[in-house]
């Protein structure tokens, strides 16, 4: 049997920093780069233009099997995620969508229709795989794994930073209850709970540059990869 591409696993809570990492370690290594997230906020997205309601289960699944999303490069403009054909990068990044994604992950069914998808991105010479169960449900099997922490206020303080140099002025502390509130239900949540995989290395980024970050991630990677 050939062997499969080499994965590495970045989960974490929101904010952890888990995006910056993946895509700086992916574009190192030259490696292919999955955001899951971005795929649970594209069914929460094309749910919302479809007025679906969060509790109709049924009409979800349909969504998320339906739904759409490409990744595209667009050089000047940066990366550009498409859902269903119309770019909807900025409305993706939405507070509010990232609640209802979250929502929205919670149903089992639904989790199940993105996994194929989810796995689908594992191709040569390898992939970052960015999510909350990369480690333990979707790429189990995969030879690296990390597990990106850091305080809930450090997060909601990068959060806050991010949209404060947008022009967007939030309240910290209602980032922080929305942040927790999240984490909590990403925690708990019956299936694909928010949890480091067993053989995951813990790294906790509080008070850690991004830079360092990636230092320690790639450290975790034979020479022969990092040499790509
Ligand atoms: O990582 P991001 O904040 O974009 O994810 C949005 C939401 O999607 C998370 O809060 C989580 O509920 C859900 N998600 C998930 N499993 C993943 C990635 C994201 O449940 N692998």
């Amino acid at each position: 049997m050939i062997d499969p591409s080499p994965v590495l696993t970045i989960d974490g809570p929101s904010g952890a920093g888990k995006g910056t990492v993946s895509r700086i370690v992916a574009a190192r290594l030259g490696w292919h780069y999955l955001d899951s997230g971005a795929l649970y906020r594209a069914v929460g997205v094309a749910a919302g233009w479809a007025n679906l309601d969060v509790s109709d289960a049924a009409s979800l699944v349909r969504c998320a099997f339906d739904t759409r999303v490409e990744f595209v490069d667009r050089a000047e403009n940066g990366l550009r995620v498409l859902v269903n054909e119309v770019d909807a990068t900025e409305e993706l990044r939405l507070e509010t969508t990232g609640a209802l994604a979250s929502a929205i992950a919670a149903i089992p069914e639904v989790r199940l229709a993105l996994k194929e998808r989810q796995r689908s991105f594992r191709r040569p010479p390898g992939l970052v795989a960015d999510g909350r169960d990369m480690g333990t449900v979707i790429f189990p099997d995969a030879p690296y794994k990390v597990f990106l922490t850091a305080s809930a206020e450090e997060r909601a303080g990068r959060r806050h930073n991010q949209l404060m140099e947008k022009g967007v002025s939030v309240i910290f502390d209602d980032l922080l209850r929305e942040i927790m509130a999240r984490d909590a239900r990403d925690a708990q949540r019956a299936v694909a709970p928010l949890r480091p995989a067993e053989d995951a290395v813990l790294v906790d980024t509080t008070g850690i540059g991004i830079e360092e970050v990636v230092e320690r991630v790639l450290g975790l990677l034979p020479v022969s990869h990092r040499n790509q």
